[in-house]
């Protein structure tokens, strides 16, 4: 039988991200939106794409959560974006409420699925879903890390002429201002940029890395950005449903390791079939442990302020 996943947002974010595990023929997708015709349009059009690319996966678009039921991933892109005049507290509240009550009804219906998390701010989302589904920590993750390596790898590459596919780069920490790249861990065939790279140049693709999120915003002036979101989702949704044990920065509930305890923060963790399988615990100096530390704040910072 094959896989099935839940996307609940059928906004920019979630209709891209059907639209790439479409494309790949990974999952039956069910799509599940408020806006009465939209998940159901988003759907039936997709569906209709896939003759052409010779892909055999359902879609399906609702407005309620019935044909969620058994699903293997449950991804949450619902919420709303920043408006002018909203403080990031007021984002935390509105958003919380609408990634809690979407968390109650698809953990009911699949009470085994794994949850990745995509709504801003992510860290403190993560949490509200953990609360609300009751999941094991195995089963709650949040994409932010692939997005921003991905971000990080796009500005290596471009810097220096070579090919995305040479380019591994690594990011901890929350999303957003707070990321955590990290230059020694980021390679080029191999060679870590700070040996390709001066620093002046490395702290400019730092900035611009962990800006890249405001820098899109900026462009499009109305939304945020989708494709690179969608395909870092999609990503996550590979390693998992292909057992693959694949290792990729995620937002993870963290129980001791990096010396943070009960609080999602973006780390490498090994994913495979039953979500997360480990956080790998890589060797950080004393000033990315400072960096790491600081970001844990603003995360807590931010959690503390949930409902
Ligand atoms: N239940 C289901 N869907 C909802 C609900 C709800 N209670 N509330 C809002 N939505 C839907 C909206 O109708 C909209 O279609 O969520 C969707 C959000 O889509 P967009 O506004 O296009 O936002 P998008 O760009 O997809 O971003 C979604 O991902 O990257 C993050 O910061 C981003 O938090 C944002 C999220």
């Amino acid at each position: 039988m094959r896989k099935k996943v839940t996307i609940v947002g059928a906004g920019n974010v979630g209709a891209t991200t059907a639209h790439w595990l479409a494309a790949k023929e990974l999952a039956d997708i069910v799509l599940v939106d408020i806006v009465e015709g939209i998940p159901q349009g988003k759907a039936l059009d997709l569906l209709e794409s896939l003759p052409v690319e010779r892909s055999d996966v359902g879609v399906v678009g609702s407005n309620g959560y019935e044909p969620t039921a058994g699903s293997d991933i449950v991804v949450i892109t619902a919420g709303f974006p920043r408006k002018p005049g909203m403080s990031r507290d007021d984002l935390v509240r509105a958003n919380a409420e609408i990634v809690g009550a979407a968390t109650a009804e698809v953990a009911k219906r699949s009470p085994n699925s794994i949850l990745i998390v995509v709504t801003n701010p992510l860290d403190a989302m993560c949490e509200v879903a953990r609360r609300v589904s009751g999941f094991p920590r195995e089963r709650v993750l949040g994409m932010a890390g692939v997005l921003d390596s991905a971000r990080f790898c796009t500005f290596i590459a471009m810097e220096l002429g070579v090919s995305v596919d040479n380019v591994h780069a690594f990011v901890l920490g929350g999303h957003g201002d707070q990321m955590v790249p990290l230059p020694r861990y980021s390679t080029v065939a191999g060679v870590p940029i700070t040996e390709l790279l001066d620093k002046a140049t490395i702290d400019r693709l730092v900035e611009r890395t962990a800006k890249g999120g405001g820098e899109i915003v900026n462009l499009l002036k109305a939304g945020s950005a989708y494709y690179a979101p969608g395909r870092a989702i999609t990503e996550m949704i590979d390693a998992i449903l292909k057992d693959k044990h694949k290792i990729l920065p995620c937002a993870a509930y963290l129980q001791g390791e990096y010396g943070i305890r009960d609080l999602f923060i973006g780390v490498p963790c090994r994913l495979g079939a039953k979500g997360l399988e480990q956080v790998v615990e890589i060797r950080l100096t004393a000033e990315e442990k400072a960096s790491l530390e600081k970001s844990a704040q603003a995360v807590e910072a931010l959690v503390k302020t949930l409902p």
